[in-house]
């Protein structure tokens, strides 16, 4: 796919947010901290029971939904959620199982990426013939999903495919491109919606970029953004 094709699928969300902070419900707590709001809680919850809805007519048989922690944890609790009430592709209701990962990436290099997952070999050997979608908040390089996809493919699975809510549009991506996808973003850091900033923002449910103070206050003393 060429690199503008590939976005038609999600909405496009430029740098200009159309919105005003003084028009929603910001938490107290993060009013300094908040820069933008770049989609609203509920424009979220719409685009995600569409997704829903593409994603669960695509199967027909048992799926293992398997949520990225822990940023996916909140795209993963409202998709399911929608997919439950949905029909599949025999217009039938899909089964659905839950999985949840923690991934860790270290590069050798700058261009190749390698994965440390939480799961152990004797669960990875039971997703074999199995048909998995993970679900994944914000794709940005790319190479963790990426060596993550390269590692699930080992285990024989039936089918893997990426949910991601986020994609940003960054010149740093390695042109990894989810199956299924929300929004893509303006090169910029979000918070919200389970997106956090040193583990902070996760409880903001509007999706914002960063204020510098945000920025500042949340620094982290002793380790990187997760
Ligand atoms: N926000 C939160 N987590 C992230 C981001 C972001 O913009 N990019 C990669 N992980
Ligand atoms: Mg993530």
């Amino acid at each position: 796919m060429s690199s503008e094709n590939k976005y038609q699928d999600a909405i496009f969300v430029g740098e200009e947010s159309p919105y005003e902070l003084k028009h929603f419900v910001i938490p107290d707590h993060y009013t300094d901290d908040v820069d933008k709001l770049l989609i609203p809680h509920g424009v979220v919850i719409d685009r995600i029971e569409k997704l829903a809805r593409e994603i669960t007519r695509n199967y027909s048989d048992r799926l293992v939904v398997c949520c990225v922690l822990k940023g996916g944890h909140q795209f993963f609790a409202d998709l399911v959620s929608c997919m439950k009430k949905l029909p599949n592709r025999e217009g039938k209701s899909l089964p659905i199982d839950h999985d949840f990962i923690r991934v860790k990436s270290y590069e050798n290099t700058a261009s190749t990426g390698n994965v440390q997952i939480s799961m152990t070999e004797e669960e990875l050997c039971n997703l074999e013939g199995r048909d998995v979608l993970i679900v994944e908040d914000i794709i940005d390089t790319g190479r963790t999903m990426e060596a993550l996809v390269a590692l699930l493919k080992k285990y024989k699975l039936r089918s893997v495919k990426v949910a991601s809510l986020f994609v940003k549009r960054t010149p740093l991506s390695n042109g990894f491109y989810p199956d299924y996808v929300g929004f893509s973003i303006p090169d910029t850091f979000v918070i919200g919606y389970c997106l956090d900033y040193n583990d902070v923002f996760r409880d903001l449910d509007h999706v914002c970029s960063i204020s510098s103070v945000g920025i500042k206050k949340y620094m982290s003393k002793n380790k990187t953004p997760s």
